[in-house]
């Protein structure tokens, strides 16, 4: 599996928001990329032996106390360095240049003149637009450094060092208002760090398939299956690699989307030959979900049934050693569970249904290393239905978190057809694959309406619908006002009991994508 990352260059995160997408940025261009902890030893680099590294920005300023450093020794390794925005200014400042407060931070679009079309910013138009996001910029040189280009408010955009291969951006690359940005990181991939981009999906595919059947021997392996992308292709690697020693649990919980059990097992059993656990547990979940209203207890006790659920249903399935989990790369990084990695961050708040580690199995998680984009483009790959390899996640506790309050069988059947009609009314119009995520809500109030010459009082339906590439910020989805009136329609005539339906104009942050 690691062939193809033989060539690898590292990001080191200075706690940037940004730090997951210099890393796809840079797999684009085919070269694999790592996101590694600032202050990463030398011993542990010259260890890793990467092609280069990639310091990203970060929120502190390099002369606050506990500001995040790194060894300077990093730039004295042979190895070439990209410093970016805060990462440059921590390089600048290595060699005695100054970094200066501006009075305010520069955010957004700025015309970027280059003065020097040197490696780096070969190939460039003598102008273009870049993006800016900071409070501090350099503001003098020491002689070690020339500049490459500047912009209006920032004389020294983009620096080089006169005989060392260190390189610094104040401007964000990563990000798409920097149209030339991907042209810079390929220079600076292939043209500086002397990479030949050799990462290709297909090799990790072929390399993956064979390290799970070394590894699995004549064992047997479960997969737990949800429908979604992820558990879909390690379903996929898995019957690539073992054929029909994979068994796979889908857990009816009675959350799921409307005939969503159909379809997972409709499309599984057309895609593969192998054993297919259902284990119908809806009862199960609805009574344990009983009285409940606060979000967390609803995953808690949503977690704790399915841990019973799949176990008793994997002690049936005999000699089964191995479990196969859809585990992500940015799981790993922000679980805190990779070795180089930065320390374990926000969020977790999700995880609480994962499964104990005392299932006694080992475990396979052959999608540890790849971000979501990565991981559709294998789906495809893999031959599976556009369908699988485009549909937008949904939460493990389903529907209950979007039942906000009391979780009924009569509540979630509202609920159902509800997203039903928002999601299909989504794909008629083509914006399923423009948004990232849509969904009905189904709030705990009830509101006063008119139908025919009686008064209502009836369920208020939100509709949510985000853009974003990471999940991590999102912005809501400038739906057409016609579409948004036929979804309103549909539910107010189709679904019983709903006479109200609101649109969700919510950012996160401060919003989060779910309500719940
Ligand atoms: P939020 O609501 O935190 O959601 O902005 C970010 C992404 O995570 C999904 N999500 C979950 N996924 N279990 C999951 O497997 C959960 O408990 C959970 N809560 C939120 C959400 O749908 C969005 O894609």
């Amino acid at each position: 599996m690691k062939k193809a990352a033989e060539e690898k260059v590292l990001v080191l995160d200075f706690g940037s928001q940004y730090a997951q997408l210099i890393a796809r940025r840079v797999r684009q261009q085919h070269v694999y990329c790592e996101i590694v902890r600032h202050n990463v030893s030398l011993e542990r680099l010259r260890e890793l032996a990467p092609k280069g590294l990639i310091l990203s920005g970060g929120p502190a300023s390099v002369y606050d106390a506990g500001a995040p450093r790194c060894d300077e020794g990093v730039f004295h390794l042979g190895i070439p360095v990209l410093g970016i925005c805060y990462g440059m200014q921590l390089l600048c400042q290595a060699f005695r240049g100054e970094i200066r407060s501006l009075p305010h931070r520069e955010y957004g679009r700025a015309r970027c003149r280059v003065l020097e079309a040197d490696e780096l910013l070969a190939g460039l138009p003598e102008e273009c637009d870049v993006w800016m996001s900071h409070g501090d910029q350099v503001t003098a040189l020491s002689n070690d450094f020339l500049p490459l280009a500047a912009t209006e408010s920032c004389p020294l955009a983009a620096v080089k060092h006169r005989r060392l291969p260190l390189y610094g951006l104040q401007f964000h690359p990563e990000v798409t208002h920097t149209p030339q940005g991907a042209k810079i990181l390929d220079n600076f991939l292939k043209s500086v760090c002397g990479c030949q981009g050799m990462w290709r999906l297909g090799n990790f595919a072929r390399e993956t398939v064979e390290a799970i059947r070394r590894r699995v021997g004549d064992g047997r392996v479960i997969c737990g299956l949800s429908g979604g992308v992820d558990s879909s292709v390690v379903a996929a690697l898995l019957v690539q690699a073992v054929g029909p020693r994979v068994s796979c649990i889908l857990v009816d919980n009675g959350l799921l989307r409307k005939d969503e059990e159909e379809s997972v097992i409709r499309e599984f059993t057309e895609h593969f030959k192998t054993d297919l656990h259902v284990v119908k547990a809806e009862k199960k979940f609805l009574a344990a979900l009983a009285g409940a209203t606060d979000p967390q207890e609803k995953r808690r006790r949503i977690g704790h049934a399915f841990i019973e659920c799949f176990a008793a249903e994997a002690a049936k399935i005999k000699g089964a050693r191995f479990l196969a989990q859809g585990t992500l790369y940015p799981d790993v990084i922000e679980s805190g569970g990779s070795r180089d990695g930065p320390a374990a961050t926000i969020k977790l708040h999700h995880n609480v249904g994962g499964l104990p580690k005392d299932l006694n199995f080992e475990l396979i998680e052959p999608l540890r290393d790849l971000f979501k984009d990565e991981v559709r483009q294998l789906a495809k790959r893999l031959g599976l239905p556009d369908d699988i390899v485009w549909r937008h996640p949904f939460p493990g506790p389903g529907l209950a978190v979007r039942c906000v309050g009391e979780v009924t069988k009569e509540r979630l059947d509202i609920l159902r057809e509800a997203d039903a009609i928002v999601v299909g009314e989504i794909k008629r119009a083509g914006f399923y694959r423009k948004t990232a995520q849509v969904f009905a809500v189904l709030l705990p109030v009830q509101s006063v309406g008119v139908m025919g010459d009686a008064r209502t009082y009836a369920e208020v339906i939100a509709v949510r619908a985000i853009d974003t590439e990471d999940f991590m910020t999102a912005d809501w989805s400038r739906l057409p006002y016609d579409l948004l009136a036929r979804i309103s329609t549909r539910i107010i005539n189709e679904v019983k009991g709903v006479n109200r339906v609101v649109f969700d104009i919510s950012t996160k942050p401060p919003a989060t994508i779910e309500w719940e």
